[in-house]
């Protein structure tokens, strides 16, 4: 079992060799959560993004925003890859209740101007789905640490336990004849690994508050993990001693793991994870596939977390 980690991160760790980011101001925040009531999105106000030495590809260019709005996996509206830039328009991401509760010393709700009032950052992360594409995309967030310090986990705690909404009135997925899956969606960490500096809770996407599609309001970001941890639409999240079910895991346990670590030497009972697409990246001589790194490329920051372990059969 993992120990318990302290929380309390001073700024200057928080900043990963291999990421981008851009830490924000409180007061200019504090301005656009208000606005959050009034309008459906609203902007988090101009990104300058920076270029960190080290750990990150140059050559690796940010998607564009068109492909990371309108490629997705978000099964609540479809499973078409479309499906959910076209079929989210009815969902209402505001107002918004998120519930952290389970072996807390302090569970609480928290509505969205209280995760708004985070500390934000912007994070470019590298972003690897077990399909086999991915991007590169901003996100804007606070580290999931920051919120379940505020709960004051219990000793006993030892993973983490997410939820999706259920709505089947906003989302056409959820009612269909065909439920490609069982409802709600859920996820899970292991509490180290929701502690690690890298993971983290997304409130918007390149500058802006997240489109429905990418899972509006809130959604969980883990970038050394398979795109299917992270879950959208986030409306609880449970402090638990077990290991929790997890929607992919339950569904085909031979194909997706609990860990979801990303490595090229592990794959896929049907395809290789050797290479990647990257989704509206110019690669060589046109193509786009490239190299999957062992982590996604975050070895340096979570490698630690797996001392140990044998990722073959912690897939
Ligand atoms: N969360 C919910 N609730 N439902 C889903 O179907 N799909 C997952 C994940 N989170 C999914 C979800 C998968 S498979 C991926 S690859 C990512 O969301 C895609 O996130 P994106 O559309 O923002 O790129």
């Amino acid at each position: 079992m993992p120990p318990y980690r302290p929380i309390a991160i001073p700024g200057s760790e928080i900043t990963p060799e291999s990421v981008y980011f851009r830490r924000r101001e409180l007061l200019r925040l504090g301005a656009a959560g208000g606005l959050a009531l009034a309008a459906p999105s609203f902007a988090f106000g101009a990104t300058e993004l920076a270029a960190r030495p080290g750990g990150y590809d140059p050559d690796e260019q940010v998607t564009p925003e068109a492909d990371a709005t309108s490629y997705n996996n978000f099964y609540e509206f479809g499973t078409g890859k479309a499906d959910p830039a076209a079929h989210s328009g009815e969902f209402q991401p505001r107002p918004w209740t998120l519930t952290v509760d389970g072996l807390a010393g302090k569970p609480a709700e928290f509505d969205l101007d209280q995760l708004l009032a985070f500390e934000l950052e912007e994070r470019i992360y590298r972003m690897r789905c077990v399909e086999g594409w991915s991007m590169v995309i901003p996100w804007i967030g606070f580290p999931l640490a920051a919120l379940l310090d505020r709960v004051e986990p219990l000793g006993s705690a030892r993973y983490v336990a997410f939820e999706t909404v259920v709505r089947p009135e906003e989302m056409p997925g959820q009612r269909g004849v065909f439920q490609p899956l069982p409802w709600p969606y859920v996820e899970g960490l292991r509490l180290d690994e929701a502690l690690s500096p890298l993971t983290i809770l997304s409130l918007g996407m390149y500058g802006k508050t997240l489109p429905n599609q990418n899972g509006a309001p809130v959604r969980l970001v883990v970038p050394w993990k398979y795109g299917f941890k992270g879950i959208k639409s986030i409306v609880r999240i449970t402090l638990t001693e077990d290991q929790p079910v997890t929607t992919w895991n339950r569904s085909a346990p031979s194909e997706y793991g609990f860990y979801a670590n990303v490595n090229p030497e592990v794959d896929h009972p049907r395809w290789s994870q050797a290479t990647e697409n990257r989704i509206g990246g110019g690669g060589f001589f046109g193509s786009n596939d490239r190299p999957t790194l062992m982590f996604n490329g975050y070895g340096d920051e979570v490698a630690d977390l797996y001392a140990g372990m044998d990722l073959k059969a912690n897939f």
